[in-house]
């Protein structure tokens, strides 16, 4: 039944060529805009120490297989005396300012406002710099006080994935797939504690002693975790997941060598046709960004229902209801997990139900979703396989308090998800899909699946890149074919997997 699909096969006879499912353009961002204040980064100085890191390297959106962005993993630091100037111009310009009536300006009058007092302070106390170093001081003292400091301008540039700070002295980014350490750092571990507090405070939470564990988020979107001592014990801890104002597409996917244009045809037609998907893969792997290629194929018409940890998603469609977990307040009251928005969903007439990252007992409220008539549900979660992110369901219902068989769990999640897509972030930095896989069913107790394809590894390149391909199986005919076909998809995916299977025998031949 899952053979090859023979050449006498008349199945795309009938049926009128089917629409493309062509991707909408990605206008209408629905994050909120960056902060206005948010500066440029500080201009290179010569005097006053070495320069930041530069603050554009490298194209936005640079694929592990474009032009490499060159990473200026420069561990150049200010000098001390640069720190030892701006702490005295500091102090004394918060003796000088009011800083309540500082937050009512908007931010290019903050600005100028501390500008005056710094040229003042600089002209009292006799300290001799030129003008552009006293511009980059100036610019330094502004993110201090009125945004993320040393921060800024790693925030500001769109080529960062992560931002991951250890500490005053130690920050670390991940761009173009590689972590890379950056040139940046705090006067000292209380002015890191300062920003921390001031990024969680946005969200109504603290961060000290008493409370060393928070997630917040900042205003653009940016995920952001701090934890500080005494459990992180040598100085605060900072992991910012940079929000992408711009989403891949699967066409960026495709030019990045991640999935192949036919791989990708595949997953535009598992979008549209309502297939149930798990996404699967390990952190940073590309799991959301795909997920969110995924729904933009989803129709105009259909209620979509997102429940995410922090709202990552861009949907296109119009008719979209966006959820968000709540962690617990001070108090350690009122957290409304994962689970009770998935569970509530049920209850809001959803046509799909999308959770960004399953990692609970939401995966049976899940499963009971995509069973229950709301075809085309999806999530991710953390995995290294295929069959990993199906055992790791099973698990997570196991432990969620269920004392139900495991055959009866491992029934329930084969007659639920359709079809599993493996992302990886491979060791040279690269992102591939690795899998396109279907739950095919049960034989016994173990379940069946089968690829649809797969990405080999054959070798490595003198600059320690990976040189892989991906594989088409040879499948003709997915399970989720009369799914396709009813949506008026199949011929497309006939054609994928044709014109897949055939750039595989040009390979062997
Ligand atoms: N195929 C890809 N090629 C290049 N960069 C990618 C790719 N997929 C994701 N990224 C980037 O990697 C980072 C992490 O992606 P994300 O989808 O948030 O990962 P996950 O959800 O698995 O943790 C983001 O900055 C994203 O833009
Ligand atoms: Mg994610």
């Amino acid at each position: 039944m899952f053979g090859k699909r023979s050449t006498s096969d008349t199945h795309a006879g009938a049926a009128p060529p089917p629409p493309a499912a062509a991707p909408r353009p990605s206008t209408a961002a629905p994050a909120p805009a960056p902060k206005a204040d948010r500066a440029p980064a500080p201009l290179p100085s010569s005097g006053l120490g070495a320069p930041l890191i530069s603050p554009s390297t490298g194209p936005v959106n640079a694929g592990p297989r474009g032009t490499n962005p060159m990473i200026q993993a420069t561990d150049t630091r200010r000098s001390e005396s640069y720190y030892e100037t701006k702490g005295t111009i500091f102090g004394a310009l918060i003796e000088a300012i009011d800083l309540a009536q500082l937050a009512r300006l908007d931010a290019d009058a903050a600005r100028e406002e501390i500008r005056d007092i710094v040229n003042e302070i600089i002209a009292i106390k006799n300290i001799v710099m030129s003008i552009s170093e006293q511009e980059e001081l100036l610019d330094d003292i502004c993110n201090d006080v009125l945004g993320y400091g040393p921060l800024e301008p790693l925030l500001a540039r769109d080529d960062i994935a992560d931002i991951m700070v250890n500490g005053s002295g130690t920050v670390y980014i991940e761009v173009a797939g590689k972590i890379a350490k950056t040139g940046i750092r705090f006067r000292d571990n209380q002015q890191l504690l300062n920003i921390c507090q001031r990024i969680v405070s946005q969200i109504g939470r603290r961060v000290d002693e008493s409370s060393p564990i928070c997630d917040a988020r900042l205003p653009d979107g940016s995920r952001v975790n701090a934890i500080v001592p005494p459990l992180a014990i040598d100085g605060p801890a900072l992991t910012i997941r940079k929000f992408k104002k711009d989403k891949l597409t699967l066409d960026q996917l495709v030019k990045f060598g991640t999935i192949t244009p036919q791989g990708a045809d595949i997953l535009q037609i598992v979008g549209r046709s309502r297939v149930n998907t798990i996404v699967s893969g390990g952190t940073g792997s590309g799991k959301t960004t795909l997920l969110n290629c995924l729904t933009r194929y989803i129709d105009d018409d259909e209620r979509i229902i997102t429940c995410e940890d922090a709202a990552e998603l861009q949907l296109q469609q119009p008719h979209v209801v966006r959820l968000e977990t709540r962690p617990p307040n001070l108090e350690g009251e009122g957290q409304i997990t994962m689970r009770d928005l998935v569970k509530n969903c049920l209850r809001m007439r959803p046509e799909r139900i999308i959770v960004g990252e399953v990692r609970g007992p939401e995966a049976f409220d899940l499963l009971q979703a995509m069973n229950t008539g709301h075809d085309g549900s999806m999530g991710t979660l953390h995995a290294n396989s295929p069959r990993e992110a199906l055992s790791r369901m099973e698990s997570m219902i196991t432990m969620g308090g269920y004392s139900l068989p495991s055959r009866t769990i491992r029934e329930m999640i084969c007659s639920s998800v359709d079809v599993v897509v493996q992302a990886a972030r491979l060791r040279d930095g690269s992102r591939r899909i690795t899998h396109i896989t279907e739950v095919l069913g049960m034989e016994g107790e173990v379940i069946i699946t089968q690829d649809l394809f797969v990405y080999e590894i054959v070798g490595e390149d003198a600059n320690g890149n990976l040189i892989g391909r991906h594989r088409s199986t040879g499948i003709g005919r997915p399970r989720f074919w009369d799914r396709a076909r009813y949506y008026g998809e199949h011929n497309r995916l006939a054609a994928a997997l044709d014109s897949a299977e055939n750039a595989e025998n040009a390979i062997s031949a």
